[in-house]
C-alpha cells in the first residue's frame, strides 16, 4: 500500500533527520512528517557545538554516548557531503573553557582530573597560556581547560543534511503534517493521525522535541520534561579574531567559518515563547565583551532563538514505550542534541529493528522516573 511503511517519524529537527538517515542506509522504507518546516525549531536554532568535555563534565552513561557520538562526525561530514552536497562546517580546532573566578578555577581542575583518569584528552592552561593560543582573550580570564577534541558544525546544515541524505536513500518527507493521535492494534502501534489523513506503519518513532509530550498525552505515557528556552546573537569580523570556541559560564562563542560569530545563550524554563528580549541579549553582549574585549567591534548579524527539549533527570528518552509495541520515543537531548544526534540516528534504529544496541540504554528507558516517582 502507498500509506505504509516499515517506520515513520515525527519531526523534522536535528534528532528525527538522525534517525531518518541512519533507518534508510538500513534499507527501510521511512516516512517523516514535520509539522512546521524542516530545521526551524531548536535544531536550526543551535550553536552547533559538538562539546562533550565541555557540556557534560562527569563520567557516566550520558557522557559515553556523547562521546561516541562526536566521534561519528568525521565519517559523517564525508558521507552527507557524498549524498546532499551539504557541507556540515565541521571544525576540530577545540574548546577553550574559561575560568573567571578561584572557585571555577578549582573546579576545573577537578573535572580535569576526572576525565584524564577517564582517559580523555583535556588540559588546564593558566591565563597566561589561554593567551598565547587565543590573544583575543580578556585578561581577567584565570585560565581554561583546554579540550582538543571538542569540534563544532553547523546545527542548521547538519540538520538539513541529515534530511536531505535521507530523501536521497528514498525517505519521503513531508512537511506542513502535523500529527495528532497514533492508531492502535492488539498493543502495537499500527499508524498515525495527521490532519492530513492516516499513514500506517508498525514503527511510529516521536522525535518531535520539546513538543513530544504533547503528541504523547494519549498513550498513557507522560514523559517528565519541559521546554527551555535560549536566545542568541550573531556577529560578522573582517578577520577571525580567535579560533577555538569560548564557552564559559552563561556564555559561548563560537567561532565559524568566513569570520561569523555565534553567541549563545540564556538559558529560560518552561516557556515556549521563542521571543528574543532586550534583557536576554544584553546579558549575552556583556558576558561576552568580559571574554573577548575585541568583540565589540564586530558587525551586528542578527538574534533567534530556540526551545530546548529538557528532562527532569537530565538525560534523554531513548525508547520503546513501556506498554505499546513499536512506538518508539527519542527526546529530551536538552542543551546537546546537535552532539547527541549522531549517535541517536544509530541506537534508535537498532531499537526499532529489534537489534541489540551499541551502548546500554537502560538509563534512558521511558519509564525511569515514573518508577522513581512512584
Ligand atoms: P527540534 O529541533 O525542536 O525538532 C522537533 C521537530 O518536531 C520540530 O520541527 C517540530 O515542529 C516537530 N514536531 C513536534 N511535534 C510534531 C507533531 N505532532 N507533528 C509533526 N511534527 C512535530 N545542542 C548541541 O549539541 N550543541 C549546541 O551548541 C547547541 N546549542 C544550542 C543553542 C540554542 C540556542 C538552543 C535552543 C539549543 C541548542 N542545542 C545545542 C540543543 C539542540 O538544538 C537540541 O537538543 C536539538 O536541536 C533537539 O533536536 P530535536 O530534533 O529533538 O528538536
Ligand atoms: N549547548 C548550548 C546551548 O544549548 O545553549
Amino acid at each position: 500500500m502507498e500509506n505504509m511503511y516499515d517506520a515513520i517519524i515525527v519531526g523534522g529537527g536535528v534528532i528525527g533527520g538522525a534517525i531518518a538517515y541512519s533507518l534508510a542506509k538500513r534499507g527501510k522504507k521511512v516516512l517523516l512528517l514535520e509539522k512546521d518546516r524542516l530545521a526551524n525549531k531548536a535544531s536550526g536554532a543551535a550553536a552547533g557545538m559538538l562539546a562533550a568535555q565541555a557540556e557534560l563534565d562527569e563520567d557516566g552513561p550520558l557522557f559515553q554516548l556523547a562521546k561516541k557520538s562526536r566521534d561519528l562526525f568525521p565519517a559523517l561530514k564525508k558521507d552527507i557531503k557524498e549524498l546532499s552536497g551539504i557541507d556540515i562546517g565541521l571544525i576540530n580546532k577545540g574548546m577553550l573553557k574559561i575560568a573567571l573566578t578561584k572557585q571555577e578555577e578549582q573546579e576545573y581542575k577537578r573535572i580535569i582530573a576526572i576525565q584524564q583518569r577517564a582517559g580523555e584528552q583535556v588540559q588546564w592552561l593558566t591565563g597566561e597560556e589561554a593567551r598565547e593560543k587565543e590573544p583575543a582573550l580578556s585578561n581577567t580570564v584565570l585560565g581554561a581547560m583546554y579540550i582538543e577534541k571538542d569540534g563544532q558544525v553547523e546545527a542548521p546544515q547538519l540538520t538539513l543534511g541529515f534530511l536531505k541524505s535521507a530523501a536521497a536513500l528514498g525517505v519521503v518527507i513531508k512537511e506542513h503534517i502535523e500529527v495528532q493521535s497514533f492508531h492502535y492494534e492488539n498493543g502495537n502501534v499500527a499508524g498515525v493521525i495527521t490532519n492530513e489523513g492516516d499513514f500506517i506503519s508498525n514503527n511510529v518513532i516521536v522525535a518531535g522535541g520539546a513538543w513530544s509530550n504533547k503528541l504523547l498525552q494519549d498513550s498513557e505515557l507522560k514523559l517528565e520534561a519541559y521546554p527551555v528556552k535560549g536566545e542568541c546573537f550573531s556577529v560578522c569580523t573582517h578577520r577571525p579574531l580567535f579560533s577555538s570556541t569560548i564557552f564559559s559560564h552563561g556564555c559561548y562563542l563560537v567561532p565559524k567559518q568566513g569570520g561569523r560569530i555565534i553567541v549563545g545563550a540564556t538559558v529560560i524554563p518552561k516557556t515556549f515563547d521563542q521571543s528574543v528580549t532586550v534583557d536576554g541579549i544584553s546579558l549575552l553582549i556583556e558576558r561576552a565583551k568580559s571574554l573577548v574585549p575585541s568583540i565589540g567591534e564586530a558587525e551586528w548579524e542578527k538574534v533567534w532563538a530556540g526551545i530546548r527539549p529538557q528532562t527532569a533527570d537530565g538525560l534523554p528518552y531513548l525508547g520503546e514505550h513501556p506498554t505499546c509495541k513499536g512506538l518508539f520515543v527519542a527526546t529530551g537531548h536538552f542543551r546537546n542534541g546537535i552532539l547527541l544526534s549522531a549517535i541517536t540516528g544509530e541506537v534508535v534504529s537498532d531499537l526499532v529493528e529489534d537489534k541489540p544496541t551499541e551502548m546500554d540504554l537502560t538509563p534512558f528507558r521511558l519509564d525511569r522516573m515514573s518508577e522513581i516517582l512512584t
